[in-house]
């Protein structure tokens, strides 16, 4: 199954192509690599350069790590994105991502209609919070989980400007703490697992996601509360979804339990993109 997310508010995926997306963050508008966008792009490369602040140029090409270059001279380092009544520092980094996934809207319209004031939501590889605020605008209780300290400094940065408070920050590694918090019996009515290809723990130790997937997944089923809900978002060449129906196959979780999804936008110049996958376990 094909799920298209919609732009958040004041988001806008303007066109892709030629291995780049062109978009807009409130006032600011970015060229970014995009392997996905394989295809030709709809607006020339003249219009792009005219609309963009900045442009990411990775070191090597496929490279996560490279540098900014400013085709705009009045372009801010960082700036505010307001969306949903929610507020996000964003800022160029020596990597390509600003802070955001707005990809993510699909799971926080889920998080926004399905969490409320008596629920508990597990949100764990965290990044900047986005999911932790959705959750927390419901006013339920939420424990944001994070190996890197700088995204939990970001996320609580995130918090403030988003007038929000109480969110619970953990900074560890995402399956040890859902291991203990297996032993501890402690129960969520949401968990979100957002794990990247290559993991890193707290203390700097490496993973890899296709190795310890069904761990996680199996670990993470245990803490989920009856009529619980456990969102997976993965985005790896090495994990699709005939990957993820054989771990759960392999956990002897009964297929009516699972949805799976590809998730997609639509640019606004009519060109589709591909975001990974979400699946959703229903216990
Ligand atoms: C793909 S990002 C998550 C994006 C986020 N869910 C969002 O939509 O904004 C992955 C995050 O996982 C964190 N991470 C990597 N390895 C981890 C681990 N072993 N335990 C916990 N967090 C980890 C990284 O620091 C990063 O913030």
């Amino acid at each position: 199954m094909k799920s298209f997310a919609e732009f958040p508010e004041n988001y806008e995926l303007i066109d892709a192509g030629g291995g780049r997306k062109l978009e807009r963050w409130g006032s600011v508008t970015t060229i970014r690599p995009e392997h996905q966008a394989y295809f030709g792009a709809v607006l020339s490369r003249k219009e792009w350069s005219n609309l963009a602040d900045w442009e990411f140029i990775p070191k090597t090409e496929g490279s996560l790590q490279g540098n900014w270059k400013k085709l705009n001279q009045q372009a801010p380092e960082e700036w505010l994105f307001s969306s949903a009544n929610l507020v996000f520092n964003l800022k160029i980094t020596n990597n390509k991502h600003l802070g955001l996934f707005p990809e993510q809207q699909i799971n926080w319209e889920f998080l926004s209609n399905n969490l409320s004031d008596t629920k508990r939501f597990l949100n764990a590889f965290a990044y900047t919070g986005a999911a932790s605020l959705f959750g927390r605008k419901t006013g339920a209780e939420v424990i944001h989980c994070d190996s890197v300290k700088t995204m939990l400094d970001w996320g609580r940065q995130n918090q403030e400007a988003s007038n929000l408070d109480g969110i619970k920050w953990v900074h560890e590694d995402a399956l040890k703490f859902i291991q203990r918090e297996v032993k501890r019996g402690n129960k969520y009515d949401i968990i979100q697992l957002d794990p990247p290809a290559w993991g890193l723990g707290a203390k700097g130790e490496k993973w890899k996601l296709e190795e310890l997937l069904g761990t996680l997944i199996g670990e993470a089923i245990q803490i989920l509360s009856k009529s619980g809900v456990l969102i997976l978002n993965t985005y790896s060449p090495k994990v699709d979804i005939a990957f993820i129906q054989k771990i759960t196959k392999e956990l002897a979780i009964p297929n009516k339990q699972i949805e799976n999804s590809e998730l997609w936008f639509k640019t606004t110049s009519g060109k589709e993109l591909y975001y990974g996958i979400v699946t959703r376990i229903y216990k």
